[in-house]
């Protein structure tokens, strides 16, 4: 018999009416988004305002803990016993039985119904709760001294609503588990009973007109318990369903997210939830984002959802209804989310390769580029790297104060610049407003600047007036004005001028061959590897392009000196580049790619002979023989399926081919990562805990943690130096201290969490990393 069913039975017998969870989402309570435990949406009843169907309750409730006072969001995966959804059993007294009874049926229960050894059992009691205190010590069979006094024991569903003190029953998974009642994974909390007394309203405690209990009891921890583990995830529902998804990786915290948030995912939106970028909306489409970034295969959460609907269908019928639904809903989402995600990883990556990421760059890449913060922090935080969220929502505040999410403050009066620069880098126009603050703003009638979009970087150059001279250093688009930003180099400008304005033409032809380089590339891996490469987000510089593509495996040497080769053919053959500009039928008709959703009617087609078509509104050369030579720099991967070129044409190729120590040779970009050598390694064992130890040159804080990876299967303790300082710590399951505060033993300054931690350590080097070790021995971990 399941759990949940004999615990439903039992209270049954002890005269409780069984009820059906309630929903999710809570009736006339704006203190939560989400039922968060099985008394939120009994509420009403312990606060004497609605009459409840019995003074005696139990139910399995649907609950969900990712967000407000019960948060277990960011402990998904990396514990054994949290979750996002989960279901709560239940017993409630609406002023019916008290401590003594809630206290006796409990532990009949357990002991009696489901055969729980007392020993195993440990109860914890607020300290002011005399009464928990007498009955349990009074209890046959409880063991004195697993009693102990917990002055946190006081629980209420939201920061309002009934409150009251509870006293809690922890079951003992054993000495081999570290961790003790406070923390670790050996002691579960597997029972609470509150004594609901009082209740909080706009911060006043008045008293309750009936003392009720609310009992809960986690069914997960419990099927875990009965399965003889400690690990949600290895009982049946969550191994089956992992199972599916991997090789039966139970232990990859990725998988635990997946199958955990998987769930979360079904039952929100069974329970009528959408996406939404605000209340109980975002936090489903949160927990989507977040799934989809941990979820290794392209389908997994599908798989997951599917299982879910199949396994749990019986107890929750209206799955069945609508189950299209929830894989409509989600599919949308993640369709959605797909494009934002593969293009934000990458320029999160960038930065956290190169050492840059901070709160600011969090800020640019949600405020440029859609790309999630919790993301962004959560990847940081993997990585030991430490930030200020108070500073990244400082940031977040004074945007929205400040502008319309657009670089620089100039403000709109809809007025229209029209933009030449395809037929022209020169022109006469009229100035049509200056605005200045920390720098001038300069609007004009008509430009032949192009201003950064699709990849391609806005141009630089000059407005010369009669009177002065203006640099344009950056360019922005508010509505149809195209504002020039930069500074008065000489004399002075005025409103009203005439002015000529002169794009660096050196500039704009390194941009436009870059940018039609990237446009033959693309055509030519589509040829070579066929049509699922797709463009996953491109950067055209004057001096360089770099192109990130849909691909699972990394493309060979050959075949990138293959690549390179036609390329160069095309450029050869000087193919004619034509344009027009048409309305998005036609341009389908015309063949061109279609890789976004979202077009305006009018699209510009451009066609590098028969080679290429391409909706662009981009600067491109006439014939492909303007781009001189081309050369690819490097290739790598950048998120999981998810290939990146960076290639350089003209000057600088021919710079390249000529300079070069790498001449002709076409490797991985990540060239520290090629030449990473170990020179230092060292293992030691302290009481059967195995440390590596090892030192490496050239290698980034990337390489290392690909490293850790590795090792931390083999050992229990990896610690991972560069010749650059940087530090890396990461523990096993055996280590009781946290990696972070190993990182700070050895002395290395830097951050992390449990299982990771990264950091620079300045003075100490290897052999006093080792001799810390040995002379601290178990002090240290
Ligand atoms: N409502 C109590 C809890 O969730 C029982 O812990």
């Amino acid at each position: 018999m399941s759990v949940k069913k004999k615990f439903l039975d039992y209270f049954a017998s002890k005269n409780h009416l069984i009820i059906p969870s309630f929903s999710l989402i809570p009736l006339n309570d704006p203190s939560l988004l989400l039922i968060n435990s099985g008394m939120a949406p009994m509420k009403k009843f312990f606060l004497g305002q609605a009459k409840p169907p019995s003074s005696r309750i139990a139910n399995s409730q649907k609950c969900i803990r990712a967000g407000g006072k019960h948060n277990d969001l960011d402990d998904v995966g990396y514990t054994k016993r949290h979750h996002t959804f989960f279901e709560m059993l239940g017993n409630f007294s609406f002023g019916d039985y008290a401590h003594q009874e809630a206290i006796d049926m409990a532990w009949d229960f357990l002991t009696n119904n489901l055969n729980l050894p007392c020993e195993k059992l440990h109860i914890t009691v607020h300290p002011s709760d005399k009464k928990s205190l007498e009955i349990w010590k009074k209890t046959p069979n409880v063991i004195h001294d697993n009693i102990v006094f917990e002055k946190e024991n006081e629980w209420s569903a939201g920061e309002e609503g009934p409150c009251g003190v509870c006293t809690e029953i922890f079951y003992d998974h054993g000495g081999h588990i570290p961790g003790d009642i406070t923390q670790g994974d050996r002691f579960v909390e597997i029972w609470n009973m509150v004594f609901m007394t009082d209740n909080v309203f706009n911060g006043v405690k008045t008293k309750l007109d009936k003392p009720c209990v609310d009992a809960g009891m986690g069914l997960e921890r419990m099927e875990a318990l009965c399965n003889g583990t400690n690990d949600n995830y290895e009982a049946p529902f969550f191994a089956n369903m992992i199972k599916l998804i991997s090789k039966n990786d139970i232990d990859n915290i990725n998988n635990r997210i997946v199958a955990d948030h998987s769930r979360s995912i079904v039952f929100m939106i069974d329970a009528g939830v959408s996406p939404d970028s605000e209340g109980v909306g975002y936090v489903l489409r949160k927990i989507i984002r977040r799934a989809i970034r941990r979820s290794i295969n392209n389908n997994s959460i599908e798989i997951c959802i599917d299982y879910i609907i199949n396994n749990m269908s019986n107890d929750y019928p209206s799955l069945l209804k609508n189950r299209e639904k929830i894989i409509k809903v989600f599919h949308d989402e993640k369709m959605q989310f797909l494009n934002v995600y593969n293009q934000g990883i990458c320029k999160l990556n960038d930065y956290i390769d190169q050492g840059e990421i901070d709160e600011e760059k969090v800020f640019e890449l949600y405020d440029t580029h859609g790309f999630p913060y919790d993301i962004s922090f959560e990847i940081m935080k993997e990585k030991g790297i430490s930030y200020d969220y108070d500073k990244f929502e400082k940031m977040t505040k004074k945007q929205k104060e400040f502008s319309k999410l657009k670089k620089y403050h100039v403000e709109s009066k809809n007025r229209i610049t029209e933009f030449v620069g395809y037929d022209c880098e020169k022109i006469e126009s009229k100035i049509l407003d200056i605005q200045k603050n920390d720098k001038t703003y300069i609007l004009l009638d008509k430009t032949p600047f192009y201003v950064e979009s699709g990849g391609q970087k806005s141009d630089s150059g000059i407005i010369e007036t009669d009177s002065g001279v203006f640099e344009v250093e950056d360019m922005q688009k508010n509505d149809h004005e195209i504002w020039h930003i930069g500074k008065i180099i000489k004399g002075s400008i005025e409103l009203g001028q005439t002015v000529t304005a002169k794009v660096d033409n050196i500039k704009r032809k390194g941009l436009k061959q870059h940018h039609t380089a990237t446009h033959i590339l693309m055509s030519i891996l589509r040829k070579k590897f066929g049509n699922s490469v797709l463009q996953k987000g491109s950067s055209v510089k004057e001096d360089s392009l770099r192109l990130d593509f849909s691909m699972n495996d990394l493309i060979d040497q050959d075949s990138l000196k293959e690549t390179t080769m036609e390329i160069n053919r095309v450029i050869q053959d000087n193919i004619e580049i034509s344009t027009n500009v048409t309305d998005y039928e036609s341009a389908v008709k015309q063949g061109a790619l279609i890789t976004e959703k979202n077009y305006p009617n009018e699209v510009r087609v451009l066609k590098i002979g028969d080679i290429s078509t391409e909706l662009c509104c981009g600067t491109h050369v006439r014939s492909t023989g303007e781009i001189g030579l081309f050369a690819i720099k490097s290739h790598k991967s950048v998120a999981s399926g998810i290939k990146r070129i960076e290639a350089i044409c003209g000057m600088s190729a021919v710079n390249y081919y000529l300079y070069s120590e790498k001449q002709g040779k076409l490797s991985k970009s990540d060239d520290v990562e090629n030449s990473a050598k170990s020179i230092n390694r060292k293992e030691i064992k302290i009481s059967n805990l195995n440390i590596l130890i090892e030192q490496y040159s050239n290698a980034n804080a990337k390489y290392l943690l690909g490293e850790s990876d590795k090792y931390i299967k083999m050992h229990d303790l990896v610690i991972l130096t560069n010749d650059k300082n940087a530090i890396l710590v990461k523990v096993g399951d055996k280590i009781v201290k946290d990696a972070a505060e190993i990182l700070r033993n050895i002395g290395g300054k830097g951050g992390g969490n449990k299982n990771l931690a990264q950091g620079k350590i300045e003075k100490i080097n290897f052999n006093d990393i080792i001799d810390k070790f040995m002379s601290e021995s178990e002090g240290m971990i």
